[in-house]
């Protein structure tokens, strides 16, 4: 099979697995606990349906959407997610291009494994840096300064991560970083010729942006959840995000939120929006499904916030379903490293294309021939939980 066979998120999802090994494909894959967060988070879109509109003009379909003071071709974005070179060894910069490619913006996480300076290089593309505020308090400061001089387009502060979820499958098949031949998945990693010969000729998995300052991955491997424990800050707290509010002028997202009273917090601290996440069903097990939270955040903040929709988006039906529930644009992740898994660059623009001609051909047969005009009464809930 080849990416060119490829034609939903679930297809790149079967060639990824056949491409890493275990460990690497359970960590994009899996969420904590149960599951159950991770799997509703795409469930949730069955639960409305779409009221069609004919004979109304589709023959021009526009999809430009502004957000984070930038307009972007179309309402889907890359959300942040770490350490690509896991996943393939094109790493950050093979998604920055597809993403620019597909003229939309593109996100680097604190825990890349590409320098902010190293993708601002490899993309003229709208860029996006994601901010843990880290136990040293000194390198938020930094990234601001960074993300500054290499002309970032926007910051999103992540808040759902004060210490890791359980994610049992990385117990299981021994995730750890940098990743490690273990005995439990050997065979898995000598079947995957491609991964394996990358992972011999350029070892490199140092996370880019906090290497200097973060010494945990010096002295060896360890298993990636206990890094992060060690490094996440449990006293971050409203006056954290007033303090980066301070720093940084340009477009702030708060990654994470969910409640309405967050919400209207969010608009107290100036922010620009709030994407609406459960981190892929990652940390809090059972947090609700992000569509689910769109229109009560938005009713409890009119348009004071942009609000992004970043959870379980899998087709072009389900991202005009959180557009007319309220939100501005969607943000996919782990969509996409199933992508970046199965074909590097080429894997992830195939995917983004596919998309975005869903996006196009959902608003034609909906009767919506500009994103301003999906709102609530294209949907129809099935049943009301
Ligand atoms: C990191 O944010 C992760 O979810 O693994």
């Amino acid at each position: 099979m080849s990416i060119d066979r490829c034609f939903k998120v679930a297809d790149f999802r079967a060639l990824a697995k056949r491409k890493l090994p275990a460990p690497m494909f359970h960590y994009i894959d899996g969420g904590s606990d149960d599951e159950i967060a991770l799997r509703r988070s795409t469930e949730a879109f069955a639960d409305y349906e779409l009221m069609p509109r004919f004979l109304v003009d589709v023959s021009a379909i526009d999809t430009k959407t502004k957000v984070l003071g930038t307009t972007l071709d179309w309402p889907v974005f890359l959300s942040p997610t770490g350490m690509s070179r896991l996943f393939h060894h094109e790493k950050e910069p093979a998604v920055a291009r597809a993403a620019a490619k597909a003229g939309t913006l593109y996100s680097l996480s604190t825990l890349g494994t590409t320098s902010i300076e190293d993708v601002a290089k490899a993309s003229e593309g709208p860029k996006m840096f994601q901010i843990y505020i880290l136990k040293d308090r000194s390198l938020t400061e930094e990234f601001v300064a960074r993300c500054k001089a290499a002309k970032f387009t926007a910051i999103c502060l992540t808040v759902d991560a004060p210490m890791s979820g359980n994610r049992e499958r990385d117990f299981v098949h021994g995730m750890t970083m940098p990743p490690k031949f273990g005995l439990a998945d050997l065979a898995s990693f000598a079947t995957r010729f491609s991964w394996s010969f990358h992972f011999m000729r350029d070892p490199d998995f140092r996370l880019a942006n906090v290497v200097h300052k973060v010494d945990a991955l010096g002295g060896g491997t360890m298993p990636l959840m206990e890094y992060m424990n060690s490094q996440f800050d449990r006293t971050v707290t409203w006056k954290d995000v007033e303090w980066l509010r301070s720093k940084w002028d340009g477009p702030l997202l708060i990654k994470g939120l969910q409640s309405p009273e967050d919400a209207r917090n969010a608009v107290k601290s100036g922010v620009s929006g709030i994407m609406i996440s459960n981190h892929g069903g990652r940390q809090l097990e059972t947090a609700p499904a992000p569509l689910d939270c769109i229109a009560p955040m938005r009713d409890a903040v009119g348009d004071a916030l942009e609000l992004i929709c970043d959870g379980g988006i899998r087709r072009g039906t389900h991202v005009v379903k959180a557009l007319a529930l309220g939100a501005n644009a969607c943000s996919i992740g782990r969509g996409y490293l199933y992508s970046l898994a199965a074909g590097g660059q080429k894997g992830v623009e195939r995917q983004l294309k596919l998309l975005r001609t869903e996006v196009e051909r959902a608003m034609v047969l909906m009767g919506a021939a500009k994103i301003s005009e999906i709102d609530r009464s294209f949907l129809i809930e099935r049943r009301r939980r």
